[in-house]
């Protein structure tokens, strides 16, 4: 198995007094647990720095959870991929269906993202997935399809090559049902047939997340479906003993000391 990718989520979570809390407790987690899993953190943008600061671990990544395809002008409350580099980011979490959802993000407006993440040397990590009722009318192929589309036509052939594409069914985010192995599986292996069919170039290289409801309780049979490199915590990453918890299954199956 591959070194697992473990995202914390916390969307619009957290204060100062957690990530105090947070940062001091991931400092003294066993090294190997980060040496084995690539752990990135995602707190609300103004919290990154801070704990980049206390955390002081290269080892360690940050994702910004959004950004503006604007790189500078006046675009009023807006944040750009070249201040979340600045600022010792590394990643930026695209396209969330809270995102497309609350803030009318359409398939385009990704796209644009992801190419200005892209040109500022970040890594995208682009969330794709199905509503309940999509799922219901058997669109879920179509739908991961089209979001998929239109970054190759915004981004060309080669724009998915070493990032990160984050299977999230909206039905499954925080309700409590993950969907299950099987199913995270077969949909993995479509999105990946799927990307390098697109590409043309059978070495393009992406790292399959699952994100919804995952849990200290699922962790296990989710991480060790053959297609999922890691997950996407939303809910469960907000509590670092669960957060960590859910790194340590990861490491032990990764070295086979858990079946
Ligand atoms: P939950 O883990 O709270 O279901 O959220 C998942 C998610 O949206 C991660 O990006």
């Amino acid at each position: 198995m591959k070194t697992p990718i473990i995202i914390a989520n916390w969307k619009l979570n957290g204060h100062k007094l957690l990530v105090e809390k947070f940062s001091k407790k991931i400092k003294n987690i066993e090294k190997n647990f980060f040496k084995e899993n690539t752990i990135i953190l995602s707190p609300p943008v103004i919290y990154i720095q801070k704990m980049k600061e206390k955390i002081k671990n290269k080892k360690i990544f940050f994702a910004a959870q959004n950004v503006d395809f604007n790189n500078k002008g006046a675009f009023t409350g807006e944040i750009s991929s070249y201040m979340i580099n600045e600022i010792g980011a590394k990643y930026v979490i695209l396209g969330h269906s809270e995102r497309r959802k609350n803030h009318n993000e359409d398939n385009l407006c990704i796209a644009k993202k992801f190419k200005s993440v892209k040109k500022n040397n970040l890594i995208p990590i682009l969330c794709i997935g199905e509503t309940e009722q999509e799922k219901k009318d058997g669109l879920t192929k179509n739908i991961l399809k089209n979001q998929i589309n239109q970054i190759f036509l915004k981004c060309g052939l080669n724009s998915f090559h070493k990032t990160c594409i984050a299977y999230e069914p909206v039905w499954a985010i925080g309700t409590g049902k993950n969907a299950s192995p099987i199913l995270i599986n077969k949909i993995m292996k479509f999105i990946k047939k799927y990307i390098i069919y697109k590409s043309k170039n059978k070495n393009t290289k992406i790292y399959l997340q699952y994100g919804g409801s995952v849990s200290t309780k699922n962790i296990k049979s989710i991480i060790k479906s053959k297609y999922v490199n890691g997950v996407l915590v939303g809910s469960g990453s907000l509590d670092y003993k669960n957060f960590f918890k859910i790194i340590k299954i990861s490491y032990k199956i990764k070295k086979n000391l858990l079946k």
